[in-house]
């Protein structure tokens, strides 16, 4: 795995960026994958900021987020689509019938999975997977045990960030809140994957994925296997795996 460490702040944005950009300029068709998220916020404002500069012909790709909130009106400020789609889709020109999405509401989210599926094979599969880290190493909505060949599923979200969509959503107790997200065998078949985080609270977590066995319990572990991925660190999230690399040295 290709590892770029940068300083904190805009370099970590900009670098991200720019890994998006390249990808569209050098394919305008190409089947790029989005993460959501604290950490790619600030990633998709720099992709915006650049367009909204330098503008280029962004109206053939088609976008996908890799996860979406189930149970939740698809509206909702913090569900994956409505967060991509003012993002990256809007502020680009991205037009709606070249995003791939879910939706967030349906009785059959296996069927709703497999169409998901379906759509960004028919596009020509994921030229770009870009992939935020969950502090337990879950990629998507792929939790610490979910077995690397799990193809798109429905999963669990984490306590803290199911506690924080009720609060917002003021969904009832009784709604099942949850998470379709495609499975690692689909984010492996990605041809290119770049995986990002920042800030200390991601340390632990990336030196335990980047250096550590491959293993189910670390969801992001599997990257250390993909032929073409890269992890774009700054400098707090990479202060785990900085002291190892330093300590080999000596
Ligand atoms: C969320 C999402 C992931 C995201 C991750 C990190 O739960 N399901 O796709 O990459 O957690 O989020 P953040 O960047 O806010 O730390």
């Amino acid at each position: 795995m290709k590892i770029t460490i940068t300083n904190i702040g805009q370099e970590f944005n900009t670098t991200a960026a720019w890994r998006i950009i390249a990808q569209i300029l050098g394919k305008k068709n190409s089947v790029i994958g989005l993460s959501t998220g604290r950490t790619t916020g600030g990633i998709h404002a720099a992709v915006a900021d650049v367009y909204k500069k330098f503008p280029f012909d962004a109206s053939q790709v088609t976008v996908f987020n890799l996860d979406e909130l189930t149970n939740v009106p698809r509206e909702y400020f913090g569900g994956c689509y409505t967060m991509i789609r003012n993002e990256i889709c809007i502020p680009m020109g991205i037009p709606e019938e070249n995003i791939i999405m879910p939706p967030t509401i349906s009785d059959n989210f296996e069927e709703e999975g497999r169409l998901f599926e379906e759509r960004i094979m028919q596009r020509g599969g994921i030229d770009l997977q870009v992939l935020g880290i969950g502090e337990n190493g879950h990629l998507g909505f792929n939790q610490p045990g979910t077995p690397f060949e799990r193809t798109t599923w429905l999963s669990v979200m984490d306590t803290p960030l199911e506690e924080r969509v009720r609060r917002e959503t003021q969904s009832p107790k009784d709604a099942n809140l949850g998470g379709l997200t495609l499975g690692i065998k689909n984010i492996m078949q990605s041809r290119k994957i770049v995986l990002v985080a920042n800030g200390a609270r991601k340390a632990d977590i990336i030196k335990a994925a980047l250096l550590g066995p491959v293993t189910v319990d670390v969801p992001a572990s599997v990257l250390q296997l993909h032929p073409d991925c890269e992890a774009i660190l700054d400098v707090e999230a990479a202060a785990g795996i900085l002291l190892v690399l330093q300590q080999n040295k000596h």
